[in-house]
């Protein structure tokens, strides 16, 4: 954990920022696999982390701002639990590195509630992403579990948001020890990938990494040669000369902080033309995009710039046409660039992604667009110093999306249909690095993992 005081002084930022009433904040519980004993690896909620650091199940916190008070409370476990889990501290005693002065038993909580409801007291909580801390909230505020996620405080959202976007050096120091993790998970799937071996097994030596480490995957690993599938979880596959590798991958710090790398890279260790020409496409639209970043510039401004660095190197291949601008304001990039350029990453991975994207990545100053694939882009707001943001272009050939859009006679003066259909089978490219916005422009963050064609052939080879 970090030092008390951390958690002290974000509790009382916290404070300051909501008006009055009662901030609740439920723990994660442990979550059954296939029975209850057989538990999936626990993650504790990232705000519950952020405010209290205390890594462990069954906790739920509570600051009634009007009173200044601050409670955990838990269990006490007994000498039947200890026979289980080990010797435990007492709860108070848990509490301590939390900076938290008061702990109490699970019950006393539904009777301080039902006080402040009863005195008419707001209670303010964040939406819930698991089924039993909605079914905890149900209990405790009388509130339909149907209901739970209509009525969080919108007080509560934006306040989080505006203290969690800005990372403090302590923090990004954090994601940098996530990002050496990143470093060797990427470098040994590029030693060990050759044709004849199955994904899985590349996919399960780059967990291992993290696992070896004392760290987990900040989200499910992406290793593929179907490199157009973008959230695909499948590594079934043999590889083959000829084929690329993605590896869309991160690892957490000891405090959870989370990495996001991807890197594309041939089975054989050698790109052919093509996918070395595409590769370099993607590689402009991904180094430029990190280059435009500095406080003040809108981040869908440096999305859409990689879309016209992507739109032009896919008409010097001989795969768009027609003027760049007017091909990216109409959205026609997208057939090849669908998603986002980016998103925050701190203590989850997409971070914030429970409390809304719209909260996180947009405000009174930029509306989302509705145009397909822009409409994807998860941050769009002006860059401020101590955001973090990934950064990852891609170019897909996705066989369903140009037939369709091909039958559909879509953007006929902007893609040269012709020459795309005979590429269908090419699967894709996606780069993506881990980016702080400083006070003066930008860090690409942790030690660089191979990037240029040259680099990662080298690292194939290695
Ligand atoms: N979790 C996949 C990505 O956003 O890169
Ligand atoms: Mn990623
Ligand atoms: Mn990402």
């Amino acid at each position: 954990m970090f030092n008390p005081e951390v958690y002290i002084e974000r509790r009382k930022t916290l404070k300051d920022k909501i008006k009055s009433g009662l901030i609740l904040f439920p723990g994660n519980e442990e979550s059954p696999m296939n029975y209850t004993a057989n538990t999936f690896h626990f993650r504790q909620d990232s705000s519950f982390l952020y405010y209290f650091g205390l890594d462990f199940p069954g906790l739920t916190a509570l600051i009634d701002v009007d009173n200044d008070q601050e409670i955990i409370f838990g269990y006490e476990f007994t000498v039947d639990d200890i026979v289980w889990m080990g010797p435990q501290k007492p709860l108070a005693e848990k509490a301590g590195p939390a900076g938290v002065k008061q702990a109490l038993p699970l019950e006393k909580l539904e009777e301080k509630i039902k006080e402040a409801l009863n005195a008419n007291r707001q209670l303010h909580y964040l939406p819930q992403y698991r089924h039993d801390n909605i079914i905890k909230l149900e209990k405790l505020s009388g509130i339909h579990n149907s209901e739970i996620n209509k009525n969080v405080s919108e007080e509560l959202i934006k306040a989080v948001v505006s203290q969690r976007s800005y990372k403090s050096g302590e923090e990004v120091k954090e994601i940098e020890q996530a990002l050496d993790i990143s470093y060797d998970m990427n470098t040994l799937a590029m030693k060990m990938s050759k044709p004849g071996i199955y994904e899985y097994e590349v996919a399960g030596a780059v967990v291992g990494v993290a696992n070896s480490r004392n760290s987990f995957s900040s989200f499910p690993t992406i290793f593929s040669s179907q490199v157009q599938v973008l959230h695909g979880h499948s590594h079934n596959n043999l590889m083959k000369e000829g084929d690329l590798l993605v590896l869309d991958s991160g690892a957490e710090s000891p405090l959870h902080y989370a990495s996001d790398i991807t890197r594309t890279y041939p089975v054989s260790g050698k790109f052919t033309d093509i996918q070395r020409d595409i590769y370099n496409v993607v590689f402009q639209a991904n180094t430029q995009a990190i280059e435009m970043m500095k406080p003040g510039i809108y981040f869908r401004d440096v999305h859409l710039h990689s879309a016209k660095v992507i739109a032009d190197g896919m008409k010097q291949l001989g795969f768009m046409k027609g003027d760049t601008d007017d091909a990216v304001a109409a959205g026609a990039h997208a057939l090849f660039f669908p998603h986002g350029l980016g998103h925050q990453m701190g203590l989850d991975v997409h971070d914030m992604e429970s409390l809304g994207e719209d909260y996180v990545g947009y405000d009174e100053t930029v509306k989302r667009s509705e145009q397909f694939g822009t409409a994807y882009l998860r941050f769009a707001r002006k860059l401020e110093p101590g955001i973090v943001l990934t950064v990852e272009p891609g170019v897909y050939f996705m066989p369903e999306l140009i037939s369709l859009w091909k039958s559909q006679g879509k953007f006929t003066d902007f893609i040269n249909y012709e020459k795309v259909e005979e590429h269908i089978g090419f699967t894709g490219v996606r780069i993506e690095d881990d980016i702080l916005t400083t006070e003066d422009g930008h860090r690409v963050l942790g030690k660089p993992i191979p990037k240029t064609v040259e680099e990662v052939e080298e690292a194939c080879s290695g």
